[in-house]
């Protein structure tokens, strides 16, 4: 943030006052986003995307766009299974002042130091920056549009650049999905600064699969929600194919996030240790499809873990529970054992599941591939996003809360993507009155998200920021709202031109 405090204030005082502020753009933005409270912040961060915008660049084409981030209130990592999720995209998003260019240069500029401006050249195969470079989800984006244009007969060479100002206030790094927010951002911007319109339902899945340029096997929740979230409502997502129902979230309750300040980041090589569940789980498919099928005498249809349902194998849901249950044992496989089971070589074996983006092979993890662990909590997890969306209906707060703590335990103990210090947020913030806490996005660290009354939002706040960041952290007073956040529910990304 480059204003100093004392302008800051005055600046604030000047948007709380309602002085009528500059071009209607400016009234567009602050319009679009809908929170009354929250006007003289949002103001703020236009002037700020204004001022690192410059006047160097033509700006009789200026628009701008934002992408909201997301919490999952339940269903992880069951995306790219094919199960169902519940997200619901957050008042934190990444905002761009853009314009396009007249050559095929893209120019991001962040309002945040730590992300310095990145410049490329829009052309076939954009290479990426290094591992965990923020301007890789930009190039994931226009990279995944470019391909998909091509296949259409447009070349990369008839395509306008764009120079964007980006400002974010997602926490980074926390499991609320600010990548995938940049990913969303961009396809925006490049599609704008082309007068292009694409069905948001084709561009979530287009940039689904995009994303994997950054080197993470995800699934398809956070763009799609990012895209396509509702005001004041979750959404059950369902995937291959993407479909979505809206959720309305019954009065009087309010999700607070908590960050645990273990960062949670896809890059580097966190990139493997979020790889290797989409690995373990198609493997665990793959084991599963070979021994039903044996044991049915057919072939099955299963691909993925969510294809064990009863319209997909022709078989009543206890029967594949049984099956399945029966199918695969608790200690950990080699990828030997694997093969053998798939009647493979290894290396063959290795080479169809095992891939990372770059063509190397991801190796057999010292603890083995835990593909019993990996099938049951994906199993009952698709199970428990079912069971939310009836306990939302009928109102039942409570059932909710407790499909969030056993989501949390059966991330924790069979998924393993939970960590000492989220498991103690969680446990604390049941303490300080959350009806059901869990955590949320990819693990490993990242954000909690606990459910209240909103009667009860204010005293739990008190109660956790002493609990888990004065007692348990030992940390010093941070900006509060930085570490404990209630969520609104927002609409999806849009542009505003
Ligand atoms: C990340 C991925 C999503 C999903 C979640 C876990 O956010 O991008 O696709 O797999 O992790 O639920």
């Amino acid at each position: 943030m480059s204003l100093s405090f004392a302008k800051w204030e005055r600046e604030l005082e000047a948007f709380s006052s309602g002085r009528p502020g500059g071009s209607s753009l400016e009234q567009q933005f602050l319009a679009s986003y809908d929170l009354p409270r929250d006007r003289a912040r949002i103001g703020l961060r236009y002037r700020e995307l204004t001022a690192r915008f410059g006047s160097r660049y033509e700006s009789r084409e200026l628009f701008a766009a934002r992408a909201p981030g997301r919490i999952n209130l339940i269903g992880e990592h069951t995306d790219y299974n094919g199960l169902p999720v519940l997200p619901m995209a957050i008042n934190r998003d990444i905002a761009a002042l853009c314009a396009p260019r007249p050559d095929r240069r893209v120019i991001l500029s962040s309002t945040a130091a730590a992300f310095p401006e990145r410049s490329f050249e829009l052309e076939e195969a954009i290479s990426p920056y290094a591992k965990g470079d923020w301007g890789n989800y930009c190039k994931a984006a226009v990279q995944g549009l470019l391909q998909h244009y091509k296949s259409q007969g447009r070349p990369a060479e008839s395509f306008r650049g764009f120079q964007a100002a980006v400002d974010g206030d997602i926490p980074i790094a926390a499991g609320m999905s600010s990548s995938s927010a940049l990913v969303v951002l961009s396809s925006l911007l490049f599609l704008q600064a082309n007068s292009l319109e694409m069905d948001k339902m084709r561009l979530a899945d287009l940039l689904a699969k995009a994303e994997h340029y950054v080197g993470t096997q995800g699934g398809g929740m956070d763009q799609a929600v990012s895209l396509m979230g509702r005001r004041g409502q979750a959404l059950k997502i369902d995937f291959f194919p993407l479909r979505l129902q809206a959720v309305r979230l019954p009065e009087g309750i309010t999700f607070v996030a908590t960050n645990s300040l273990i960062e949670a980041a896809k890059s580097a090589s966190a990139l493997d240790q979020y790889n290797r569940r989409p690995i373990e789980c198609r493997l665990a498919a793959a084991v599963l499809k070979k021994e039903l099928s044996r044991r049915l005498k057919r072939d099955l249809p299963l691909r993925l873990l969510g294809d064990l349902n009863e319209n997909r194998l022709s078989l009543v849901e206890e029967e594949i529970r049984r099956l399945a249950d029966s199918a695969l044992h608790e200690a950990p496989y080699s990828l030997r054992e694997i093969a053998a089971l798939l009647e493979q070589s290894p290396e063959q074996t290795a080479k169809t599941y095992c891939l990372r983006r770059d063509g190397s092979i991801f190796p057999q993890p010292a603890d083995g591939f835990k593909l019993w662990q990996r099938y049951r909590h994906v199993s009952t997890e698709g199970r428990r996003v079912e069971r939310s969306l009836l306990a939302l209906r009928e109102g039942d707060i409570a059932g909710f809360g407790k499909l969030m703590n056993e989501s949390h335990a059966s991330c924790r103990d069979l998924y393993e993507i939970s960590c000492p210090e989220l498991d103690t947020l969680v446990d604390l913030s049941r303490e300080a009155g959350a009806l059901g806490s869990r955590l949320t996005g990819a693990g490993f660290g990242g954000c909690a998200i606990s459910l209240l009354e909103d009667a009860q939002v204010e005293a739990f706040t008190g109660r956790i920021l002493q609990s888990y960041y004065r007692d348990f952290l030992k940390s010093g007073a941070g900006e509060t709202s930085a570490l404990v956040f209630p969520c609104q529910s927002v609409n999806g990304a849009e542009v505003l031109a």
